[in-house]
């Protein structure tokens, strides 16, 4: 048990980010430096957040973290490399200062918690929004100032992208050492407020092959990935920027599906194959295009990360005639009501016309297990409500965390 108070004890939240013109392959595995650029959307916080609590005490032997309320190996390479550099900065900051106002919280340990507002199981990606908010949070405890894109690549590499809200693209950069390997914002979240986003959540399995393990094969054997991220990306890079800023709903959709797709069709291309989407992805995409043919305009598009979920883009006049598209051709299971969680979207008929145009047999129930309604949301924010803490004046887990 603690005999004093902690020094500081920081509360932070952080977003997930879903990107659209996709990171996939390290040019340094150690530095976690990309051989592209990729720009995200991040999601709301009242859907999907990450919450962590930062302690540090003079009382403290040993850094500990508690994820999800059970602890965790504080040795595991990637947290290392988070605190080692939060600690690099926090040492810069002092040195460049005349006093000495932060003597004693450089020596100090640090203990660690942080939740999930969604369920862990969903296979949704966790791990933006948790080195993020260890990122931001560790640097507020600390008092490190600087940009954090850094420390939190070091976790992730797409975790980067989540200290920004909007929409924010992560500059791979030239340099050796990785300094100009930064995220930026593009836009705030409230430049296009009709934009709405849909998680369609199909498979609860823990993937087969991990983002980190699955492009550094890609990278080791695919000649389209290597086509990809110099030929590809720099093009429409430029072009997804245009269409976020002018707010063009189809170019900025046609592109999302596209790079999903290429993303995907690398991942084919790595040798041995690696396969992400599952029977059901391939119905969504389906759905998808004809849903967008009988419109004759492209109203909505898909995105798969590392896994066979697929979020979904669209704007608010449509969102709730396309729910309607997905609840008919993926039954809900024995959850009808709990179908729907997130932003509220009113019931709509699907008219015999779409339905006919759709040309699918209902999937049996639960194919598609529940949908997020969620929209564009702000970066990490800080909690001053000290209620917020995870962790008590002990330093342990509060009971509810
Ligand atoms: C397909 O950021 O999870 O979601 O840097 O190895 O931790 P590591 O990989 P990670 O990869 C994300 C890959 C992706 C595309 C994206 O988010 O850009």
């Amino acid at each position: 048990m603690a005999s004093e108070q902690p020094l500081a004890a920081v509360t932070c939240t952080a977003p997930v980010n879903i990107a659209v013109i996709k990171y996939w392959g390290k040019r340094d595995e150690e530095l976690v430096l990309p051989i592209n650029s990729s720009l995200s959307v991040t999601l709301h916080q009242d859907q999907l957040k990450t919450t962590t609590t930062a302690v540090i005490s003079k009382d403290f032997t040993e850094d500990r973290i508690w994820l999800n309320g059970r602890e965790e190996d504080v040795g595991q390479p990637r947290l290392q490399a988070c605190l080692r550099e939060i600690r690099r900065l926090a040492r810069k900051r002092r040195n460049a200062w005349d006093g000495d106002p932060l003597p004693s919280s450089l020596s100090c340990k640090v203990h660690v918690a942080s939740v999930n507002n969604f369920p862990t199981a969903a296979g949704l990606a966790s791990s933006a929004a948790g080195y993020a908010c260890l990122a931001y949070t560790l640097a507020r405890v600390y008092g490190v100032e600087s940009d954090l894109s850094e420390v939190a690549r070091r976790g992730s590499g797409s975790a980067c992208r989540s200290l920004y809200g909007g929409f924010v693209e992560w500059q791979m950069g030239e340099q050796t050492d990785g300094k100009d390997s930064i995220a930026r914002q593009v836009a705030p979240e409230s430049h296009w407020p009709e934009l709405r986003v849909l998680i369609l959540v199909v498979s609860a399995e823990k993937k087969l092959t991990g983002s980190t393990v699955g492009m550094r094969a890609s990278v080791e054997t695919s000649a389209l990935l290597r086509f990809r991220a110099e030929s590809v990306v720099p093009t429409r890079m430029a072009e997804m920027t245009r269409c976020i800023q002018e707010r063009d709903f189809p170019g900025f959709a046609q592109l999302t599906m596209k790079d999903s797709n290429q993303f995907h069709a690398t991942c084919l291309d790595t040798f041995p194959p690696i396969s992400y989407l599952n029977a059901v992805s391939w119905r969504i995409i389906h759905l998808v295009h004809r849903f967008n043919a009988h419109h004759g305009d492209t109203k909505v598009a898909y995105t798969f990360d590392a896994g066979p979920n697929a979020v979904i883009f669209t704007l608010d006049d449509t969102v709730a005639e396309f729910v309607a598209a997905v609840r008919h051709s993926f039954p809900p299971g024995s959850n009808g009501d709990a179908f729907l969680k997130g932003l509220q979207v009113r019931p709509a008929p699907l008219s015999a016309e779409l339905q006919a145009a759709l040309a699918m047999e209902p999937t049996t129930p639960g194919g598609v297990k529940y949908i997020i309604a969620t929209q564009v949301g702000p970066g990490p924010q800080i909690l001053d409500n000290p209620s917020a803490h995870l962790l008590g004046p002990d330093g342990l887990p509060k009971p509810a965390a």
